[in-house]
């Protein structure tokens, strides 16, 4: 597997440094490589975007879409993304903090008070300044982001009611130093790993609790081998779309314009599509994986994680953006 991903990437750094001419001299083919399978609604939208990009630009502008990790993780895409091996990648905000600290803001537990302000707060112009150019000195910049809902921990069988629960568990949380540290004040055991390798680890006993959206228990089966899932709501993490930094310099300013517009347009179909997957995702699970959800003393997961979000407030690094999220430019 790992010979026949290295074929694929060499192919394609080959093929780097541009978008591939195809079909007439006038038609420019890009690249995109994520780590969903194809019903999973993250690709859907995806597929909007490369749809409505084929619209607006009359054809000229194509995208080939790489599901499933078939061209590598998250990690991976990124690294791939960054030499223009391929153009575009989606990938959690929490993959980005190796790249950008401002990222890691995203990570920090209890960011948003709720879905409506998240979701308002990822589209403001001044929220996507703030972050997604954080990145072009290392070869790649945000373009959208898509809402991947709110994050909530599961377990094999371990029953959570506080935090106090967490003691000791093997929990997987994406490789993000933010993450681990979220996990610790919890007081769990911080497993950072890719998503790929989640379900094999439940299963085997490895792990004895991941976090995630409710789609992860059905689109990526961990509802099989993890039986309890508790609202405990600590984070809401975007997906972002991020381009290579030169791809998109070397585009003209009306086809900017157009990716731009297609991702936008595709971020605001992604919102009711998502929300309609998850409660689907929570029927599929509970009827027929055997999956019991519970709520949770939130409080107590709030109270251990309030020096976690006290470093944020004093982290010059995040400064811009969490005042700007906190909205205290406003007051001023
Ligand atoms: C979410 C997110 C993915 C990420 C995954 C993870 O599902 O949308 O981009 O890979 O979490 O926990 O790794």
């Amino acid at each position: 597997m790992r010979i026949f991903l290295l074929g694929v990437v060499s192919v394609l750094t080959l093929l780097a440094g541009c978008a591939q001419s195809s079909e007439s001299s006038d038609t420019e083919e890009f690249t995109l490589a994520h780590n969903m399978p194809t019903d999973h609604p993250i690709h859907e939208s995806l597929v909007d975007f490369q749809r409505i990009l084929e619209e607006k630009s009359d054809g000229s502008m194509k995208l080939r879409i790489y599901a499933n990790e078939q061209l590598g993780s998250e990690r991976e895409a990124i690294e791939m993304t960054q030499t223009n091996a391929i153009q575009f990648t989606k990938v959690s905000a929490s993959a980005l903090e190796g790249f950008s600290e401002s990222y890691s803001l995203f990570s920090m537990p209890y960011l948003f008070d709720s879905q409506e302000q998240y979701r308002e707060t990822m589209k403001m112009p001044e929220i996507q300044e703030a972050f997604y150019n954080k990145t072009a000195d290392n070869g790649f910049i945000g373009i959208t982001y898509y809402d991947a809902g709110v994050r909530n921990m599961y377990t094999n069988d371990r029953i959570l009611e506080t935090n106090d629960d967490m003691r000791g568990l093997r929990t997987r949380v994406q490789p993000s130093q933010t993450s681990v540290q979220m996990i610790e004040a919890l007081g769990g055991t911080p497993t950072p790993m890719g998503f790929g390798e989640v379900y094999t680890a439940l299963q085997s006993g490895m792990l004895d609790a991941a976090e995630n959206n409710e789609s992860a228990l059905t689109d990526n089966n961990h509802g099989e081998v993890a039986k309890h899932y508790f609202y405990t709501e600590h984070a809401m993490v975007p997906d972002i779309l991020i381009m290579n930094v030169d791809a998109f310099n070397e585009l003209s300013e009306q086809q900017q314009e157009w990716v731009q517009e297609a991702a936008a347009e595709s971020t605001e179909l992604h919102e009711p599509r998502w929300d309609e997957s998850m409660e689907e995702a929570r029927q599929i699970a509970e009827e027929e994986m055997g999956v019991t959800f519970h709520n949770v003393d939130k409080s107590s997961f709030m109270e251990a994680v309030e020096p976690l979000q006290e470093s944020f407030q004093e982290n010059e690094a995040t400064r811009e953006q969490y005042d700007l999220i906190m909205g205290e430019n406003n007051n001023e």
